[in-house]
């Protein structure tokens, strides 16, 4: 085993990770430096095939406001979000906007050289900056890749997971890594460590997500003691492209039907004002379940998305890479109907954070998707999240100026057990196949704890996981990453089924087929390793 030490490490490459070790070096006092640290190639990530936008409350925009954000917000939320969160969070969108403009992220803007801003979803005015037409998470992560390339300050590992934190009496004091290539492990001790490692969408068959989206931070947390908040809610997107990529399924964004397209069925029959009054804007998790119905009615595996009706010099302006990727599969966007599909796409519970990003454990910081500050409540208005991962990378650095990041020097007894885990040269594993476990937790979680749910499906889906962790045969080491991925995989597929079982109600996303009212009292789910859901009936641990 190596060893090395850190005045604060980051683990993830997705935006809030970039960011996070962006205004770190510029800020923080790093005696023993700053290393980041992600699983694949600097920059993989969810905030990579972010289409749609980033939400821009900006001072200048006379049409819009912090308090008209915080109202959709709110709205949209289904009565769980913090109003502080959201407070914070919009407020603070005009300077981390200005801020990333000096690092080098160019939004889109008209001739006069203003933003152009768009519209998605329950947003009550047109406040969504949007980069290289729809590409906005690649054009953001590619300017904030570029200055960390070129910050010797930041050091980074790519191909390294981290595999285990190291926690002595509640304290984090650094963690294990694996690096896939060489198959090495290493010690890391650092007094700050930050997860950035963002959500769950690979554990559903059907995900707009890509292969890492594995919700490995949320399994390191969990199994470090730190509070988890509101897992049950996983955000279904409504239009998902209906054809399988190799991992997942390609976003049709939400901007589309910003922009005036319509959902319909095969014959051109548009269904959604039986839904809702705000038909195709109505909040994200309505549309799903309106598009989730009329599948089930009628037997056929997907909806349809007709954008005939906007300009179509406009459509390739606006949209050039979903006009693309759907005249590979034969589609021409300007006078097709586009076959469409809900996919799993955003977790909004997480690490319980408050807005510094300290989670429950002290010295171990969370960020972006894998957090829950409380900003989406039950179900989050689109183009937030990127917000949220600039605004709370922005935090946490604020936060870290303040303290004094001294590596640890002492490791308990306990520190001492986890290291065993994972130094024990003798332990013999036998090979998997880790792909077919993978399919199964995939099919169980699409098809147990997906869309709808209910006492009976959930109560299966436990059953099965358990099953499937049983099959799997490892406790901590594993072989691979892909064994890595799935172990936490089936941690937090667990954690997910039991909080959606104990959530007796119907709220944003969290849908029961047994229980669909909406109850008055509104309360977080919070569960933790001390706090185990064990017992089916068992309330909330508030
Ligand atoms: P990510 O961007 O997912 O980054 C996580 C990083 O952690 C990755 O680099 C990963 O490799 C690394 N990692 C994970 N586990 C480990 C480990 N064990 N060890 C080391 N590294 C690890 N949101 C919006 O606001 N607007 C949009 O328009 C929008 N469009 C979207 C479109 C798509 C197709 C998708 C999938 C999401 C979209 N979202 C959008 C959501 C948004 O992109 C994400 O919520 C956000 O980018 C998450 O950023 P993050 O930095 O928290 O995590
Ligand atoms: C989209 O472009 O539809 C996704 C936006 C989001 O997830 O916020």
């Amino acid at each position: 085993m190596i060893y090395s030490k850190y005045s604060t490490v980051i683990i993830g490459s997705g935006i809030a990770g970039l960011y996070a070790a962006l205004k770190i070096e510029q800020q923080v006092n790093l005696p023993d430096g700053l290393l980041l640290i992600t699983k694949a190639k600097l920059g993989e990530s969810n905030s990579r095939y972010a289409q749609g936008g980033m939400v821009a409350v900006m001072k200048d925009n006379k049409s819009d406001s912090t308090a008209s954000h915080i109202s959709d917000t709110i709205k949209a939320g289904a009565g769980l979000s913090e109003f502080n969160a959201v407070k914070f969070i919009s407020e603070n969108s005009d300077a981390v906007v200005k801020d990333l403009l000096k690092f080098g992220v160019e939004f889109d803007r008209d001739e006069n050289n203003n933003f152009c801003f768009t519209k998605e979803a329950a947003h009550s005015v047109r406040r969504i900056l949007h980069a290289g037409g729809d590409a906005t998470g690649k054009m953001i992560e590619q300017a904030l890749c570029r200055k960390v390339h070129e910050n010797s300050n930041i050091e980074v590992y790519e191909q390294t997971d981290a595999v285990d934190l190291l926690v002595n009496s509640n304290e984090c004091k650094g963690l294990i890594v694996f690096n896939s290539e060489t198959q090495e492990y290493e010690t890391i001790y650092s007094s700050a460590v930050i997860l950035a490692t963002g959500g769950v969408g690979q554990l559903y068959k059907y995900t707009t997500n890509p292969a890492g989206a594995t919700g490995d931070g949320l399994a390191l947390a969990f199994n470090a003691g730190a509070v988890m908040q509101d897992m049950e809610f996983v955000q279904f997107h409504p239009t998902a492209l209906a054809f399988d990529d190799d991992e997942n399924r390609f976003l049709i964004s939400e901007a589309v039907r910003g922009e005036g397209a319509k959902l319909c069925d095969a014959d051109g029959v548009e269904f959604m004002s039986k839904y809702d009054e705000r038909k195709e804007l109505a909040p994200r998790d309505i549309v799903t379940r309106a598009n989730f119905n009329e599948m089930s009615e009628n037997n056929v595996d997907n909806v349809y998305l007709n954008a005939s009706c906007i300009d179509s010099k406009k459509l390739a302006r606006r949209f050039p890479n979903i006009s693309k990727k759907c005249l590979e599969h034969g589609i021409d966007i300007s006078k097709d109907f586009i076959p469409v599909a809900p996919a799993a796409h955003y977790f909004m519970g997480g690490i319980k954070t408050n807005l510094k990003g300290e989670t429950s454990v002290s010295g171990l910081y969370a960020i972006g998707e894998t957090a829950s500050t409380g900003l989406h409540g039950g179900n989050r208005l689109a183009s937030n999240s990127l917000l949220e991962c600039v605004v709370c990378a922005y935090s946490v650095a604020e936060y870290l100026k303040s303290l004094e990041l001294k590596t640890p020097k002492q490791f308990g007894e306990e520190i001492k057990l986890i290291l065993d885990r994972y130094s024990d040269e003798d332990l013999v594993l036998d090979e998997l196949d880790v792909q077919s476990l993978k399919n199964k937790l995939q099919n169980i979680m699409w098809d147990y704890v997906g869309i709808l749910r209910s006492q009976n499906t959930l109560s299966q889906a436990i059953e099965k996981l358990e099953a499937l962790k049983n099959e799997f045969q490892r406790d901590y080491k594993c072989l691979s990453r892909d064994e890595y991925e799935f172990r936490n995989m089936l941690t937090v597929s667990q954690l997910i089924a039991h909080c959606a079982l104990s959530r007796k109600e119907s709220r944003g996303a969290h849908f029961r087929t047994d229980y669909s009212q909406t109850n008055d009292e509104c309360i977080h789910s919070n569960i933790s390793k001390d706090n185990w859901i064990a017992d089916k009936e068992k309330d909330f641990v508030k």
